[in-house]
């Protein structure tokens, strides 16, 4: 007899197959999922690689469906795929959305995101699915599966936030690429991807919360012995909608060309609004050097002050001395 977490990588696989055929083979799918990812400019070759999907906007179609199909509602409803509500009743979790499902980096799938349809700010833009015992969210990548050869191959890792902007990436012709979706980035997600590669370049949204993850995410990374830069988008877009305003081909030169190390990164995002007060200025610099702090090695952190010394014109002795306060301060 088949393991109980087989039997959820199995109805998992079953729902996926499900959603993909109601994307592409029903009225309702092409009307209303198909045409949503048409209009958002996802050419079919990409949709079809991420294996996307659609569910019905009826309680139960997957359910009845998987059901029917002999699945066990006994795991449909420990992958939370299907929910028992307090009056016994059993219904679908994920209803009229178009699905992204994730695959584990073995390929198989352990979840999935759903993004509804709707402009009503009332609706959670994404449903996902709930921890079970073959998704933890905390290790898991989005796209990872599908990136893990190029980012080996490439030697580098781009991180982004969210599903569309990894199909979106993709599109533009670039694979190694994967997402942190729906948690904030883990330690879990910094060393899977050091199984690939030792450099991270975050392409996280250009939005205040985008960017604040973005400095949380580069000193987690530092602090984990890998190399990190970062590529900021302007006018609070995303990758995602940053490639299909520019095009494949700008959106590529764009990575290439504003690719910055975390100290440039840093300097530019923390001196836009401390202008030229002193004491503000003092603060910047101090916050770098904590960065530059968390680094394991010592030469690659050597290096790093000396940058920060030549960028911010403050003499390498007295980062150094920083530098070395705070790394006894930690002991
Ligand atoms: N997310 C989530 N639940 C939400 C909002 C976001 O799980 N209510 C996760 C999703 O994985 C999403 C990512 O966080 O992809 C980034 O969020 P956001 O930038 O708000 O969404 P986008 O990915 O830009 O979504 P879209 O482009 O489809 O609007
Ligand atoms: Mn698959
Ligand atoms: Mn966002
Ligand atoms: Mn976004
Ligand atoms: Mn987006």
């Amino acid at each position: 007899t088949q393991s109980a977490k087989e039997s959820l990588y199995i109805v998992s696989q079953y729902a996926s197959s499900f959603f993909v055929k109601q994307l592409w083979d029903t009225e309702e799918g092409r009307g209303i999922g198909l045409n949503y990812f048409k209009e958002r400019g996802f050419r079919e070759d990409i949709l079809k690689k991420f294996e996307v999907g659609y569910s019905p906007d009826v309680w139960d179609a997957l359910t009845q469906s998987a059901t029917g199909q002999g699945h066990k509602l006994e795991f449909l409803e420990s992958t939370g795929l299907s929910i028992k509500n307090d009056n016994g009743k059993i219904y679908d979790r994920f209803r009229g959305r178009v699905m992204f499902p994730i695959h584990n980096f073995t390929g198989r799938i352990i979840g999935f995101g759903g993004r509804t349809l709707k402009t009503d700010k009332n609706v959670p833009k994404y449903v996902n699915s709930p921890e079970s015992e073959i998704y933890h969210k905390s290790n898991v990548l989005y796209g990872l599966f599908h990136a893990k050869k190029a980012i080996r191959d490439l030697d580098n890792c781009y991180l982004a936030e969210g599903y569309a902007d990894v199909l979106s990436v993709h599109q533009a012709g670039i694979e190694n690429v994967v997402a942190s979706s729906g948690t904030s980035l883990t330690v879990e997600q910094i060393k899977l991807i050091g199984r690939f590669t030792q450099n991270i370049t975050i392409l996280f949204d250009g939005d205040a919360a985008g960017i604040k993850a973005s400095l949380r995410g580069l000193d987690m990374i530092l602090e984990e012995g890998l190399n990190v830069k970062i590529v900021s988008f302007p006018d609070g877009h995303d990758p995602d909608s940053y490639m299909h305003h520019v095009g494949a081909g700008a959106f590529k030169s764009y990575l290439e060309q504003n690719r910055k190390d975390f100290i440039l990164y840093k300097a530019n995002v923390l001196l836009k609004d401390a202008g030229n007060d002193p004491i503000k200025r003092a603060g910047i610099i101090r916050d770098i050097v904590e960065s530059i702090a968390k680094i394991p090695d010592q030469i690659k952190a050597s290096v790093f002050i000396r940058e920060c010394s030549s960028l911010l014109e403050i003499d390498e002795h007295i980062l150094l001395g920083e530098l070395n306060k705070m790394r006894s301060a930690k002991l």
